[in-house]
């Protein structure tokens, strides 16, 4: 099984989680992508951020709740998130996953725990980001989002390219003026799903990009790929699309050097921001993405 797979596939099973989440070495890798363990941590990396002109979005960590308790819980701590931005001065937006507040449990109770979320957000001017995790939820998520945009505003979701059915997907979004974030695809898929070569992954990428930035309502551009991120810019002011009609978007703790490049030269620029204890998927997710973190990972472990 290649390397990306094998990370994916370990990401999913809780005997290496509880190993890894006890290493002292990955515990300090995983301090690269996640902003702390707590609300106040995290919120200290928006202020700071803020202060270099580059926005955030809170991520609260955890995916695949096994109670309707533990989604509760986290829509009470996602309610907690935003009248905290708001009250640092800061613009109320986060990003949640959908199995986290109930989905694998209840579709009903799970929109309804959202709905709270997304009901307070409009209240305040803010913005819920509903992920999209592997292909098992995506049509139950763009029918939840849809539905909740319908009735709120104050909600948007994301679209991976690595997936055959976005272009379809866009489509269906475009008309309801949802935003979307778009990205390559993080979780793993089958080829009858999912393009396998990043080359297709990458052409995808771009046609979707360009049709969401001629079509959609205020898309976010959510990729470290430098290569991807200058045609996009040369497709941009080509089509006369002004800086302000769109957003960059990155992980926390990836490619500072092009963050800053893309402010100084006056792109939008938001960070997704995760904070809380579960972030053992996040990071393997981030491992698969870049074979470099895991060899450093694994020089550590073995100085453990
Ligand atoms: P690609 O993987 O081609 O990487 C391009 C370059 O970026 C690499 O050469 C390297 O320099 C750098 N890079 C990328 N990943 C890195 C890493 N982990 N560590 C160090 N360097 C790295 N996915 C999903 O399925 N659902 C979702 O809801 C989201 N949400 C989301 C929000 C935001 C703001 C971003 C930026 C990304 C996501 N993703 C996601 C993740 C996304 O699908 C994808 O897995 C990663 O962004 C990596 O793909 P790139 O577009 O960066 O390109």
């Amino acid at each position: 099984m290649p390397l990306r797979q094998t990370l994916l596939y370990m990401s999913r099973q809780p005997a290496l989680r509880r190993m890894v989440e006890t290493s002292f070495a990955s515990r300090a890798l995983a301090h690269r992508f996640v902003a702390g363990a707590t609300l106040k941590e995290a919120l200290t990396v928006c202020r700071r951020i803020r202060g270099e002109g580059i926005s955030a979005t809170l991520d609260y960590l955890g995916e695949n709740v096994t109670s309707l308790d533990q989604a509760t819980a986290c829509r009470d701590t996602y309610l907690r998130v935003l009248g905290a931005m708001r009250e640092a001065g800061l613009e109320p937006n986060v990003s949640l996953k959908l199995t986290q507040f109930g989905l694998d449990l209840s579709e009903a109770d799970c929109e309804a725990n959202v709905a709270a979320l997304v009901r307070t957000a409009a209240g305040m001017g803010g913005f819920v980001r509903i992920d999209m995790e592997s292909s098992a939820y995506t049509d139950r998520t763009l029918g939840i989002v849809s539905r909740l945009h319908a009735k709120y505003g104050a909600c948007g979701t994301v679209i991976q390219s690595y997936l055959r059915r976005s272009e379809r997907d866009i489509a269906a979004l475009i008309p309801q003026k949802l935003r979307v974030r778009l990205c390559k695809g993080a979780y793993l898929e089958p080829p009858e799903v999912a393009f396998e070569a990043k080359q297709e992954v990458d052409q995808s990428y771009f046609r979707l990009a360009c049709t969401l930035l001629q079509e959609a309502h205020y898309p976010a551009i959510a990729t470290h790929d430098e290569r991807m991120i200058q045609k996009v810019q040369q497709f941009a002011a080509e089509n006369r699309i002004a800086r302000d009609q769109f957003e960059f978007q990155m992980l926390y703790g990836i490619r500072r050097d092009l963050q800053s490049k893309l402010v100084a030269e006056g792109y939008r620029l938001r960070l997704y921001i995760p904070f809380g204890e579960a972030w053992y998927p996040y990071f393997m997710r981030r491992l698969a993405e870049r074979p470099a973190n895991l060899l450093f990972l694994i020089r550590n472990l073995l100085h453990d």
